[in-house]
C-alpha cells in the first residue's frame, strides 16, 4: 500500500463510521505512523508503507473508531504554535483557549517594564494547568515572568512536568499541587484559569471522545457549571497584587451567571468579556 491509498482508505473508514473531519483525522494518523511532516504527506504520496506500518495504522484506526481522540492516540497536541505531550491524565488543550494566552500576554507585556524597574518579574498563577499549555505559552513568550502552574490532579502535574522539561522552562515554572489558589505561596500579578465549566447535567450530551476519555475532573463544573469558578472568585482578592489582573475562560451563555458572581464576591470589579473567533464570550477579564 502507498501513502495516498492509506490516506484514502482511512478517511473512507472514518467517514463511514461517523467520525467527523475524516480526511484530517486520517492524515494525522498516517503522518504519525510514517513519521512524516504535514507537508510531506502531500508530496510523498507514492511512499510505500511496510507491512509493519500497515498493521500499526490499522491498530490506530481501530482505537479512533472506539472514539479515542487522535491527540491521545498520537500522544501530542499543538497549542499556541508549540507541541505538548498529552494523554488521558490531562484535558487536550483547545484552540479557543489560545485567547486566554493572548490576553495574558497582553497584560504581562503591559506590566513587565514597570515591574522590572522594581527589580521583579511578572508573577503569574495558572490555575488548573492540566498539561501546562497555558503556563508554558506564557513563560515562553514572556521571559520576564515567573509562573506558578497549579492543579489538584497529581497525575496531570506529571504530564505538565514532562512538558516543562521538553520546553526548557522548568526553572521559570513552579508546579504546585492543591485546590485552586490554596498552594500559592505569594500574591501574583496575573491569575489565569481554565477551570472545568460544563454543567454536570450536560455532560451526557458531550461526544464520547470527551466523556469516555478526558478526565472528568477537567470538565465537570458541578450543577451550575460555575462551581469551581465561584470558589476561585471567593479566593482571588487575597492572592492578587494591586494593579493585578484575573483572566478566566467560560462557556457559551455563562456571562450573566459570571457577572452575578463577580458582583457578589468582587464588589468593586467590572468584568469585561472577550469573544473568541466564533463570537462566543469566551474570556473574562477583571482588573484589580
Ligand atoms: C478544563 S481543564 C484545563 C487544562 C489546561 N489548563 C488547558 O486549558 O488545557 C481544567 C483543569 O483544572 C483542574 N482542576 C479541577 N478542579 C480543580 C481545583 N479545585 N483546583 C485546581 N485544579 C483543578 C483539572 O484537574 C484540569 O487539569
Amino acid at each position: 500500500m502507498i501513502l495516498a491509498q492509506a490516506l484514502q482508505q482511512s478517511a473512507r473508514i472514518f467517514s463511514h463510521n461517523g467520525i467527523e473531519d475524516s480526511h484530517l483525522e486520517a492524515r494525522v494518523l498516517v503522518q504519525h505512523v510514517l513519521g512524516v511532516s504535514p507537508a510531506q504527506v502531500h508530496t510523498q504520496t507514492e511512499q510505500a508503507l511496510s507491512q509493519e506500518q500497515v498493521k500499526t495504522l490499522r491498530g490506530l484506526i481501530d482505537r479512533r473508531l472506539r472514539r479515542e481522540p487522535a491527540a491521545y492516540i498520537i500522544g501530542h497536541k499543538e497549542f499556541y504554535g508549540v507541541d505538548y505531550c498529552v494523554d488521558s491524565r490531562v484535558l487536550i488543550p483547545r484552540p479557543e483557549t489560545e485567547l486566554l494566552v493572548e490576553k495574558g500576554l497582553e497584560y504581562g507585556r503591559s506590566r513587565a517594564d514597570y515591574l522590572w524597574s522594581l527589580k521583579r518579574p511578572v508573577l503569574i498563577a495558572d490555575v488548573g494547568t492540566g498539561c501546562g499549555a497555558i503556563a508554558i505559552s506564557l513563560a515562553l513568550n514572556l521571559p520576564q515572568s515567573r509562573v506558578y502552574a497549579m492543579d489538584i490532579s497529581f497525575s496531570a502535574l506529571e504530564v505538565a512536568r514532562l512538558n516543562c522539561e521538553h520546553h526548557c522552562v522548568s526553572e521559570q515554572i513552579r508546579l504546585l499541587q492543591g485546590d485552586l489558589l490554596e498552594p500559592l505561596p505569594e500574591p501574583v500579578d496575573l491569575i489565569v484559569a481554565n477551570l472545568p465549566y460544563i454543567r454536570n447535567s450536560a455532560l451526557a450530551n458531550l461526544s464520547p471522545e470527551i466523556t469516555d476519555f478526558e478526565p472528568r475532573l477537567a470538565i465537570d463544573g458541578g450543577p451550575s457549571g460555575l462551581s469551581q469558578i465561584r470558589r476561585l472568585l471567593q479566593q482571588v482578592e487575597e492572592r492578587i497584587c494591586p494593579g493585578g489582573c484575573l483572566l478566566f475562560e467560560i462557556a457559551h451563555k455563562q456571562d450573566q451567571g459570571v457577572t452575578s458572581l463577580i458582583n457578589r464576591y468582587l464588589r468593586k470589579a467590572r468584568p469585561e468579556f472577550m469573544p473568541d473567533l466564533s463570537g462566543v464570550k469566551r474570556v473574562v477579564r477583571v482588573g484589580f
